[in-house]
């Protein structure tokens, strides 16, 4: 039978990535016993320095530490900070070329490291490899995206003469770069959504500091090894892992002039709160739903597209599936089938090809989750599949007649854990998808166009996704939420809007001579 993981098996075909042992990135000491852990260095206007190996990384599978990091302090970040500033004229400066080709680099960098990268992601954030090369892979299509975006920055000619007092006018409308940008990223994806930020910042001619999270900093750490040897201006970025209270700076601070966070809802509405002048840009979590409305194209499909948008990387995706809507006439079928596949996922060392399930990020988590399905356990709910913990790992666990009260159906689950909801009519499914306080992604399997479109239409989220599960993101599209889950959008050009700003130039009577 087809594995539900094809998605990531499609990309690895497509991609030709070589065999794990051909790669340099084995022999590479970090991914070596523990006598040889290096430390990774933080960079600061473009620079890689090793003033400390404070940070600790585990490797989130066996719990060991695997690696160390510098740890930057306020000091550092205020020079990251102080640098950014000093390069903004220079790195606004640069010709759309140049910017392009310093994207392309990366790519071709990248291209060449994939397993390498791949690896780090494996061990620094628990995720199966397969996962781990379907970001590198989507981090590619990131930075391609942002090599064309960059040299099709364009602006508007407005005819002005509107009114008598407006009579002769004209205007040209261009953005220009907004400034030095603070970004944050979250551990889930920690090269993807760092390169969400990292490549529309210098697509559109912004220095940036980013902070990763400081469980998964080796990404962008990587990442900042391929900046650093490119053409860019001194001051152009920094990527500093800093602990919690350091953090501050990041949001509070004047010179930048936006801050961009990927992460939980609390943390990130704080952050609008003390923001201060700067724009913000908030990509929050959710409780995704999808409804299956029709057998679109089969069941087979549904089913495997359920279980990849629900348990892949164990459901730490702010668009993992957690509600399931299924039309009363197929429920019972289909049920039956998502519970078959669901007993059929392979848990275990995230390093081994056919793992399915990893750990999560740590075991606080599961705990968490194991308390949330105990709760709705103990108050009428009915487990179909998984429903235990072993240390950090969490099964794939599938429930029913769960009430909208309880904190696995209201709240982000940010687990593998999905429920299913039998209904008789398509409105009122639309109408509880939206009674949730978040609105980042839905998806709807159905046949009837009109539906289709009525469901576009109607619910409140930033994105409807037809025929497929919630979980799909591409990377051009825009990307962001509604209501809880978020400000703005993400997905280059969308992001390129965010990070620069509109300037008018009116023209009166230009064409008098
Ligand atoms: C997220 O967790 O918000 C990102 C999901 C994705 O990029 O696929």
């Amino acid at each position: 039978t087809e594995s539900p993981n094809f998605e990531s098996e499609k990309i690895t075909e497509d991609a030709k990535i070589p065999l794990r042992d051909e790669t340099e990135a084995i022999r590479r000491p970090a991914l070596g016993p523990k006598s040889e852990l290096i430390t990774y260095p933080f960079y600061i206007a473009n620079k890689p320095l090793y003033p400390n190996s404070d940070l600790d990384v585990k490797n989130k599978y066996t719990g060991e530490v695997f690696a160390k990091c510098a740890l930057a302090t306020p000091k550092d970040i205020d020079a990251a900070i102080e640098a950014a500033e000093k390069a903004f004229p220079a790195v606004s400066a640069m010709a759309s070329f140049e910017r392009k080709l310093v994207l392309e680099k990366v790519v071709t960098e990248v291209t060449r490291r994939v397993e390498e990268f791949a690896i780090a992601l494996c061990l620094e954030a628990g995720k199966p490899i397969r996962d781990a090369r379907g970001e590198v892979q989507r981090l590619i299509d990131t930075f391609t995206i942002a090599a064309e975006e960059c040299t099709r920055i364009s602006g508007e000619f407005l005819q002005m003469d509107i009114s008598e007092r407006a009579k002769g006018y004209q205007a040209l409308v261009r953005r220009f770069p907004i400034g030095p940008i603070s970004m944050i990223s979250p551990f889930n994806f920690p090269l993807n959504l760092a390169a969400h930020k990292i490549a529309p910042a210098l697509a559109v001619g912004c220095p940036f500091v980013l902070k990763p999270a400081s469980r998964t900093p080796i990404g962008s750490l990587l990442l900042g090894e391929i900046l650093s040897q490119c053409r860019l201006p001194e001051g152009a970025f920094s990527i500093l892992p800093c602990s919690r209270n350091g953090a501050e700076l990041f949001t509070t601070d004047e010179r930048f002039k936006l801050v961009s966070f990927t992460g939980s809802p609390s943390v990130g509405w704080d952050i609008k709160e003390k923001a201060g002048k700067k724009k913000v840009v908030l990509e929050l979590g959710g409780n995704a739903a999808c409804i299956i409305e029709d057998m679109v194209p089969d069941k087979q499909t549904i089913v495997n597209r359920i279980i990849h948008g629900a348990f892949y990387q164990s459901g730490q995706s702010c668009i993992s599936v957690q509600r399931v809507y299924i039309h009363m006439d197929i429920y019972e079928v289909v049920k039956d089938a998502l519970v078959e596949a669901t007993s059929g996922l392979v848990k275990g060392d995230p390093l081994n090809e056919d793992t399915f399930i990893g750990p999560l990020i740590d075991e606080s988590e599961a705990k968490r989750i194991e308390a949330w399905v105990e709760k709705a356990v103990s108050n009428g709910a009915r487990i179909l599949a998984g429903g235990k913990r072993d240390g950090s790992f969490y099964d794939a666990t599938i429930l029913e007649g769960v009430r909208p009260d309880m904190e696995i159906h209201c709240e982000e689950v940010f687990g593998p854990v999905m429920e299913l909801i039998p209904y008789d009519d398509f409105k009122p499914a639309i109408a509880e998808v939206n009674k949730s306080k978040f609105g980042l992604q839905a998806g709807v399997f159905v046949r009837d166009i009109n539906k289709a479109f009525y469901a576009f239409e109607q619910l409140d989220v930033g994105g409807v996704v037809i025929n497929d599960v919630p979980s799909m993101r591409i990377d051009s599209q825009p990307y962001g939420g509604v209501k809880e889950s978020g400000l703005g959008r993400e997905g280059i050009k969308y992001a390129m809007e965010d990070m620069s700003e509109v300037r008018v130039m009116l023209l009166r009577n230009v064409s008098q001579l």
